[in-house]
């Protein structure tokens, strides 16, 4: 797939280069300064790039939406015209102080995001993942049982395209349902965060999700 990064930080950055890796072509967009994306494109390899939002949007199957809520007019501005593309989306609607969601309980971020980008194709995934395990899942593909990770949407193709993008990265794609299902992914990605950051296990215990039975 041709892959385009709208956001180039620690989830931008490091899922668009497992995307590279995995053989998509990806267009990494977004970072404050051009030397970030540059840097992430030699990381990448070859299947990678730098270019504008834009860019990044234009010939592209799949859209990773990876910036802090505050950003994300601004991001899909700089986009253009977002119809028929699927959005994955791991932004969560958090305050500036990353203290507290902001869209909750009767919606969700992943909601909002569909609301102002109609005619997208929204799935809410990667969202309940810290990023500091993403390259230890990868490395993992094939050797062990893969952890599961959840997403949600109401569009199919949405869905399939995000469901191949998530197997690619190492884990076990959950379907948990429509987009609204968002609202209760999005706190546990809170808890996440607790678990990884304030906790004593730190991320790779944070998402110690396993596979009952076979
Ligand atoms: N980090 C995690 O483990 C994690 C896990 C789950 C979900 N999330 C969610 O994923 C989203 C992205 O998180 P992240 O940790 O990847 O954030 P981040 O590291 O801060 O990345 C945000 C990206 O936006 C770019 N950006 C462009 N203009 C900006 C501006 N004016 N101000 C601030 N940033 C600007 C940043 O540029 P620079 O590269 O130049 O800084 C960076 O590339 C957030 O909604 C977060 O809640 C994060």
């Amino acid at each position: 797939m041709r892959v385009g990064i709208l956001g180039s930080g620690l989830m931008g950055g490091k899922l668009g280069t497992l995307f590279a890796r995995a053989g998509h072509d990806v267009v990494f967009s977004y970072a404050r300064t051009r030397k970030k994306l540059e840097g992430l494109v030699r990381e990448a390899g070859r299947n990678a790039r730098a270019g504008t939002p834009g860019d990044a949007v234009q010939e592209a199957d799949a859209v990773l939406l990876a910036v802090h809520w505050s950003r994300v007019p601004d991001v899909l501005r700089q986009a253009g015209d977002l119809s028929g593309k699927a959005i994955v989306s791991c932004s969560l609607p958090m305050n500036a102080g990353n203290t507290k969601l902001v869209v909750a309980h009767t919606s969700s971020g992943a909601e909002e995001l569909a609301e102002r980008v109609p005619k997208a194709r929204v799935v809410a995934a990667f969202g309940t993942v810290p990023s500091e395990v993403l390259f230890s899942v990868f490395e993992a593909r094939g050797k062990s049982t893969q952890p599961s990770l959840v997403y949600c949407g109401d569009d199919a193709r949405g869905k399939r395209t995000a469901a191949a993008l998530i197997r690619d990265v190492g884990f076990d794609p959950v379907d948990a349902g429509p987009l609204r299902i968002a609202r209760y992914t999005e706190p546990f990605a809170l808890l996440v965060a607790q678990l990884a950051y304030e906790g004593k296990g730190g991320p790779e215990l944070a998402y110690r999700f396993e596979r009952f039975g076979g």
